[in-house]
């Protein structure tokens, strides 16, 4: 990996969040970077994707490195690169290279580590290799899908604290990947009148990023299918009538992410039906973003959407009753059966190697209703904060067609007159929100999301 120099405003604004840390532990940390997994032989690897933890901190994209962090000073642990690698890999940076290019205050090779490891906290990171190498260096488990305990959900805690705002650094970076993902949707409604499967389109959307050196902060989702919430499939031909969703975010090279969705339609032109769903949605998406300033609770956002679509749907003929009575039922979760968003930062669901630690206010736990238990973010609302606002509606057979709560929402749904949206599958509007001290603004308000553009850009 080819590490570039750096500035000294960067090197700051790391010697500024080690000192942060310091301020809320009074213990050390190391924080190991993960390495990449090999494919079917050890030089051929899957791409690298360093911590996050460690990114925040260490700022460079490196494997198989460590950094130990104690009262705002941090030493980086890594070992100069074999002789042999140039061969392979041309002429890699030195410990004491990268070192200053992280602003390191001292620099060791690897097999020193077990030297400072005394009443060190870490966090687990996910690949394997390197959690096993932690837990045998602390003698403890460190376990990706385990709770942290003791120190380790001290310094979990400390590190959630200060990830959960962005400064102006990570802003900066953050605004980089919503310029780029912007860019990638309109290549990929563009794209879409000649394209006859979706992987062409996905294919126009991810070259963008690919372009300005950038990687996709989770696996695209450009389906037909858009009911299906995380699909994964590219396969499918593009029939005129479809909606097309795509859930396509970009990553800065030193991780920071972005996460858009917009639904078109193939054609270039929404039937009656699918305009009118899109309509609802967008209402939802509007009233939530207008309702986003500092001290509000994020559960509040995601009820009030829950309100708009149901309300939507009433007006459609497709739920019986009042907004209100539907919701505290969960009857809008036939329809829209995920939480309003998410967190945002070097991660798209930001910490959610923590579980709910970032995500929940201390003391609130998931709840079990229908409704709201896929809720990732329960918190009232700071400056700083990043979040996604992502309505949708969508038709999930498994939801519908489940015997249990077809006949809890028998009377609350008029089934018929639901069958004449069967050309609405799935529809989403996902955009990227910051908290300001003033109210919000949308990282990502570039690409526009009225029908009517929306229709204009994915057409001849
Ligand atoms: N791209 C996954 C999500 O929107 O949460
Ligand atoms: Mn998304
Ligand atoms: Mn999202």
């Amino acid at each position: 990996m080819l590490i570039q120099n750096t500035t000294n405003s960067f090197i700051d604004t790391l010697r500024h969040r080690r000192q942060r840390l310091a301020n809320l532990i009074d213990f050390p940390a190391i924080i190991w970077s993960g390495g990449s997994s090999p494919r079917n032989f050890p030089a051929n690897r899957f791409p690298l994707r360093a911590s996050s933890h460690f990114l925040y901190f260490a700022g460079l994209p490196l494997s198989n490195v460590a950094i130990r962090l104690e009262a705002g000073k941090l030493e980086l642990f890594m070992d100069d690169p074999q002789p042999s690698s140039a061969l392979w890999h041309g002429e890699m940076p030195t410990r004491d290279e990268i070192a200053q290019k992280m602003g390191a205050d001292g620099a060791r090779p690897m097999a020193e580590l077990e030297l400072w490891l005394e009443g060190t906290a870490t966090i687990a990171v996910q690949e394997s290799a390197t959690w096993t190498q932690q837990s045998q260096l602390l003698n403890r488990w460190v376990l990706p899908q385990s709770p942290p305990q003791g120190i380790d959900l001290e310094l979990a805690k400390a590190i959630t604290s200060l990830r959960l705002t962005h400064d102006d650094a990570a802003l900066a970076e953050l605004r980089k990947a919503a310029a780029v993902t912007v860019a990638a949707h309109k290549a990929g409604m563009a794209a879409t009148p000649k394209a006859k499967l979706e992987a062409e389109v996905r294919a126009a959307m991810e070259s963008v990023f690919i372009a300005q050196n950038m990687t996709t902060s989770y696996n695209s989702i450009v389906t037909v299918h858009g009911e299906v919430l995380h699909n994964e499939h590219y396969h499918h031909s593009l029939q005129p009538g479809d909606l097309l969703l795509a859930d396509v975010g970009a990553e800065t090279e030193t991780g920071w992410a972005a996460d858009v969705t917009r639904t078109w339609p193939v054609s270039g032109k929404f039937s009656s039906t699918q305009r009118e769903i899109y309509n609802v949605v967008l209402a939802a998406h509007d009233a939530c973003i207008a309702k986003i300033y500092p001290g509000v609770e994020y559960e509040d956002i995601h009820l009030l959407a829950a309100t708009v679509i149901a309300e939507g749907l009433i007006d459609l003929g497709i739920l019986q009753g009042n907004a209100e009575d539907l919701v505290q039922m969960d009857a809008h979760a036939l329809f829209f059966p995920h939480g309003i968003g998410h967190l945002l930062g070097l991660d798209v669901h930001d910490m959610e190697d923590l579980g709910d630690l970032a995500g929940y206010e201390e003391g609130r736990e998931r709840s079990d209703r229908f409704g709201l238990g896929y809720l990732r973010l329960n918190r009232p609302l700071r400056p700083g904060m990043l979040v996604t606002i992502e309505p949708g509606y969508y038709q999930v057979p498994a939801i519908l067609n489940d015997p249990k709560l077809r006949s809890k929402y028998q009377n609350v749904v008029n089934w018929q007159r639901l069958s004449q949206f069967a050309d609405v599958r799935g529809i989403r509007i996902e955009d990227d929100v910051l908290v300001t001290t003033e109210g919000s603004e949308v990282l990502t308000a570039a690409l526009p999301n009225d029908a009517n553009t929306i229709e204009n850009l994915s057409k001849i």
